[in-house]
């Protein structure tokens, strides 16, 4: 077999890792992303503009989104210093992976989001995964307990609501999983808003405790790449040396401000999505042949025949979902996002007709 002539030039873990792709079906509705639906409205958007019309384009931001970082703090009833802030949530995670475990080991569940296990892997760690207990991908205590003890992770990773299953875990659980480490346990609650589940009144009790959250789920900027993290304050500080300088831009911390200042706009959207999930959950159960799971996030997992199948036959009908069959214990799962109720109509018909 030929070798790979990358091999001089590149670290084995990055030739190994396949790039992160996802297909693009511009025409279908667009029910795969967990995104919100709903664009910012003519009015909004106009504000906004004008916000960001006035910004000096030249300059640089400052190093540190102070501001923002004041502005997200007094919400949460943190102190300023404890948030960091990145073009997404993602970079955190690659940034947390990055401050705490080179060649190391990562905890995370399975199936969850798959970011962790990819950027663990690109910079040579062992991923560690713990599978979640059937039927309902309950959080598998003991053997995350056991794991933490024999396998000593560097970082753990667990998502709360977990994606792409959309259950929360109960929080005594978590809480025993924190306490227990002798690690960083970064919870992930990018879907806080859907679910009200969060563990920041505990950030003051652990300080391994990292609490990571984004403006693409429930304020809808998926485009404007803005995530952030609470933790202590000497080890927010820690991670800011790993963030590159300037890595908010100031088009995102301007959009981000903004958002935060109409919060009133957006909770009676997230009250919709909560209402159209419920009643789909309970469209989809009474379908024929389905697992549906239940959901405290903006998307629903659910179970076919075949997932290869009912997933094309969605798109013809043009529906677009995610097929999550790949992850471990989801065989012929799909997802699908909640989105507004005129695309939910059309994703349960063409779902009915799919059956
Ligand atoms: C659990 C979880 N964390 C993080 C993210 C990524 O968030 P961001 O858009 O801030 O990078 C996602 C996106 O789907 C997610 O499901």
């Amino acid at each position: 077999m030929k070798s790979n002539p990358w091999k001089r030039y590149l670290r084995p873990e990055v030739l190994r890792e396949a790039a992160y792709q996802l297909s693009s079906y511009p025409e279908a509705i667009k029910l795969n992303q967990n995104e919100l639906s709903y664009d910012l409205s003519p009015d909004l958007k106009d504000e906004l503009l004008r916000r960001l019309r006035d910004l000096p384009f030249q300059r640089y931001p400052l190093p540190q989104p102070m501001a923002l970082k004041r502005c997200l703090a007094e919400q949460l009833g943190l102190k300023a210093e404890q948030i960091e802030v990145a073009n997404g949530s993602n970079v955190l995670i690659q940034a947390l992976i990055l401050a705490t475990s080179l060649k190391g080991k990562v905890l995370t569940l399975d199936p969850t989001f798959s970011v962790y296990e990819i950027e663990a892997k690109l910079f040579g760690n062992r991923a560690i995964r713990v599978p979640l207990e059937a039927p309902d991908f309950g959080l598998p205590l003991e053997k995350i307990l056991a794991a933490l003890k024999k396998q000593r992770p560097n970082i753990a990773f667990l998502a709360n609501p977990n994606a792409p299953t959309g259950n929360v875990f109960p929080e005594e659980a978590l809480l025993e999983v924190v306490a227990k480490a002798k690690c960083l346990v970064v919870v992930d609650e990018a879907y806080v808003q859907f679910s009200q589940a969060t563990l920041l009144p505990y950030l003051k009790k652990f300080p391994n405790l990292v609490l990571l959250r984004t403006f693409s789920k429930g304020f809808g900027l998926g485009g404007a790449r803005i995530g952030y993290l609470a933790a202590h304050p000497a080890l927010a500080e820690n991670l800011s040396k790993i963030l590159m300088p300037y890595c908010l831009s100031s088009l995102s911390e301007a959009t981000a401000h903004f958002v935060l200042d109409h919060a009133d706009r957006f909770a009676p959207i997230v009250a919709e999505v909560i209402r159209e999930r419920g009643r789909m959950l309970a469209a989809m159960r009474a379908l024929p042949g389905l697992r549906v799971w239940d959901s405290a996030a903006n998307f629903i997992l659910f179970r076919v025949k075949s997932a290869k199948a009912c997933f094309a036959r969605l798109l013809a009908a043009g529906v677009l979902v995610r097929n999550v069959s790949d992850h471990g214990g989801l065989k012929n799962c799909l997802r699908v996002s909640v989105g507004r109720p005129e695309e939910n109509d059309a994703f349960l018909r063409a779902l009915e007709a799919s059956l």
